[in-house]
């Protein structure tokens, strides 16, 4: 069983993206990220200070607004169009979720989608779902990247993704399919789940329930991805896969700390100097 080191791939992502943004720097266009907080939810709130200080470390600009919880959604839309005519700002990242106020779709919709770099707005999900270049989302793009870095073959691999969120579920499986993996979304609804999951090459759960995974819903030699970060009562860490009954299993799998969650940041920064490189070739 080889454990997948996310915090070591996230630092060589974060290295490659520094030697990125000192060159477009030089270049005149030093890559910009805004970053929208809405409220005072506390785990949104380390989050967006992890993603601000990840963007200076990296030479990237930080563009915080920490807006209060009573914000009206006019506010906020209005905020994203300046963003949007902001020749500085390269992303735009809205920390969801949302006050129940706002109509996240509302929002989302109204980023600039060439600024998208969460790939949340529709435009990038199409593009995503049909093949073309897009900005995809952070999560499933530091997994994709994961298996690159440790060469897990996707081609013709039965991928089973536990979970059909639009930030990871969906991307995921659409992300597999691209390269060339049969896909299977499984969800709450899902009957003969342990089954299903049982055929899986690789494994990907990404369902927010903690220890959901079990040794009987995995295959002898799988590739194990634990999207979960779950806060036990005790204060513990802990993913959605029983980690500890279900590593002996393994070819590979993704600790929690320390696997999945370290290259969402990685791949967010990646996203900015991507949109960066686009500002500086329509500059030319
Ligand atoms: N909330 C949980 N994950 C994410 C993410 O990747 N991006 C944003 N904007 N909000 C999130």
């Amino acid at each position: 069983m080889t454990l997948i080191d996310g915090k070591a791939i996230s630092a060589k992502v974060k290295e490659e993206v520094k030697i990125a943004a000192a060159g477009l720097s030089a270049k005149g266009v030093t890559p910009g990220l805004a970053v929208i907080l809405v409220g005072e939810d506390k785990a949104s709130a380390t989050y967006v200070a992890s993603k601000e200080k990840a963007c200076v470390a990296c030479g990237i600009n930080s563009y915080p607004y920490h807006l209060s919880a009573q914000t009206a959604e006019t506010a906020l839309l209005e905020l994203i169009d300046e963003l949007n005519a902001d020749e500085n700002v390269d992303g735009i990242l809205v920390q969801l979720p949302l006050p129940k106020h706002i109509d996240t779709n509302k929002i989302l919709e109204k980023i600039d989608p060439s600024k998208d770099v969460d790939g949340f707005h529709a435009v990038n999900v199409g593009r995503l779902v049909s093949g073309l270049e897009a900005f995809v989302p952070c999560t499933p793009l530091g997994i994709m990247r994961l298996l690159a870095e440790y060469g897990i073959a996707t081609n013709g691999a039965n991928a089973v993704v536990i979970g059909r969120s639009n930030i990871v579920g969906k991307p995921m499986a659409n992300l597999l399919l691209n390269a060339n993996s049969t896909v299977t979304i499984t969800h709450s609804r899902t009957k003969n789940l342990a089954e299903i999951c049982s055929q899986a090459d690789i494994l990907v759960a990404a369902i927010g329930k903690p220890n959901f995974v079990t040794p009987d819903m995995v295959k002898d030699g799988a590739v194990v991805i634990d999207v979960g970060i779950n806060r036990l009562e005790n204060g513990k860490l802990t993913g959605d896969v029983d980690f500890d009954a279900v590593a002996p299993k393994c070819s590979f799998i993704t600790p929690v700390p320390g696997g999945v969650g370290p290259m969402t940041i990685a791949m967010l920064l990646q996203n900015t100097i991507t949109s960066a490189r686009n500002r500086l070739k329509r500059s030319k």
